[in-house]
């Protein structure tokens, strides 16, 4: 394809202060004789004409203190990382990486890379596929010239993820993932040598860290359709290499569009995603996935309270239950375990029941506290907690609506005694 300029593009499609941002850049890379580009996301979605705003930007030289420059012009806070010779900038809303141009080598498959500076050339041919692997000058030169070596624009018009080289998925299987995740977001198809490479990859995950296939199970679960990817993967037996009894069918589709009813934030909807992923586990095979993805302590007990109340489904499926019943059986969880049982019961009694408590029991609460009762003549000690559970109960199942008749109960069931 011809070299294009795409200044024009950038000014129509991109916010005007991320455009200034880019063109002061631009100019104080200039001053210090370095070149700078924008790489990988924002040039892809620029082109297909997707709101993008995550600059990822390139420098050829060092690109720390570059970012130092800018920052104090900008009065932006930098987050330097020597190591890796990167640094984020952020002001207002806005998050800017800079990365000095590298080039990778892989010491074997699965490793995190053996990093030395390069040029953009040697940038663009350590990324994963060719729609990534593009970049924008923004030197005032040459400011928005393309440099699109791996025929990324191409890709892009066939609707294709490619990978720029046979070892590509060796090098880093995490790109399995990626791939999968790029061509159901953009509705794309993995192009058949790179699907083919792909599955012979796939005993390739094994190598790569639980840390990492975390991570990128986290971002397959951010997609807008989450059970798109996810079947893909199952299609593919990547789902099978995270674990053998994951599935992804009609059931999983069905109720992750559900949890998009809920309208929940992240994180919660991420974990509820998760959850019902994890549904049709037992307990052995949470616990190994788990171990493997080394999940946080709180995901790991929104998946282990889902599972707990799931076992609890089959008496709560019996119609009719008191109130006092079912919060007994259901007290006390983590809330997004509730919700995943809510939306995965397979009986509505169950679900319903579910939402029961979640809506309405766990807030009841007796009207006289630990105090009122001493004073009414309970003796102090664990007496005082189960009369206080009785008028709950008696609250949840409606036998008593007054503190009065609280009181009422009290003085009866010391009396009893
Ligand atoms: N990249 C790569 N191999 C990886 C991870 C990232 O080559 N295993 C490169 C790609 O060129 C990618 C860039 O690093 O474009 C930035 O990565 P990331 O932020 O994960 O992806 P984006 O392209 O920004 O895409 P999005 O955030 O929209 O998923």
């Amino acid at each position: 394809m011809a070299n294009i300029n795409l200044s024009k593009l950038l000014g129509e499609q991109l916010p005007v202060d991320i455009i200034n941002f880019m063109k002061k850049a631009g100019e104080a890379a200039e001053k210090r004789q370095q070149r700078l580009y924008v790489v990988g996301g924002v040039v892809r979605d620029l082109l297909l004409g997707r709101c993008n705003t995550d600059l990822d930007l390139v420098v050829e030289g060092d690109a720390i203190k570059l970012a130092h420059a800018i920052a104090a012009s900008k009065k932006a806070k930098a987050t330097v990382h020597t190591r890796f010779g990167t640094a984020n900038l952020k002001w207002a809303n806005r998050s800017v990486d800079f990365i000095t141009a590298r080039a990778e080598t892989y010491a074997r498959p699965g490793a995190l890379p053996t990093v030395r500076p390069g040029a953009i050339s040697d940038d663009l041919a350590r990324r994963d596929f060719t729609v990534n692997a593009m970049a924008i000058e923004l030197n005032p030169r040459h400011y928005g010239e393309v440099i699109d070596p791996f025929g990324g624009r191409q890709d892009l018009d066939k609707k294709l993820i490619r990978i720029l080289h046979k070892k590509s998925f060796s090098d880093d299987a995490t790109r399995i993932w990626r791939a999968i995740r790029y061509e159901q977001r953009l509705d794309f198809k993995i192009e058949p040598e790179t699907l083919r490479l792909l599955k012979w990859n796939i005993k390739m995950l094994k190598a790569v860290s639980g840390d990492r296939i975390r991570h990128e199970l986290e971002l397959v679960l951010k997609e807008e359709t989450p059970e798109k990817q996810l079947a893909r993967a199952g299609g593919l037996g990547v789902l099978a290499a995270l674990h053998p009894a994951l599935k992804a069918d009609d059931w999983l589709a069905e109720t992750f569009a559900a949890v998009r009813e809920k309208n929940l934030p992240e994180p919660a909807q991420s974990r509820l995603y998760l959850a019902l992923l994890c549904y049709r586990l037992n307990e052995a095979e949470l616990e190994q996935l788990m171990k493997y993805l080394r999940l946080p302590k709180t995901t790991a007990q929104v998946l282990q309270d889902t599972l707990a109340i799931k076992d609890k489904t089959k008496e709560l499926a019996a119609p009719g239950l008191a109130p006092s019943v079912v919060y007994r059986l259901l007290h006390v969880y983590n809330a997004a375990a509730y919700i995943a049982n809510s939306i995965g019961a397979d009986s509505e009694t169950a679900a319903e029941h579910i939402e029961l408590y979640l809506n309405v029991l766990r807030h009841v609460k007796p009207a006289l506290s630990g105090k009122d009762l001493e004073k009414l003549g309970v003796t102090r000690g664990p007496r005082i907690k189960e009369v206080l559970q009785k008028l709950r109960e008696a609250r949840l199942d409606g036998k008593v609506a007054s503190k009065e008749g609280e009181r009422e109960i009290v003085r009866k069931h010391i009396k009893s005694l």
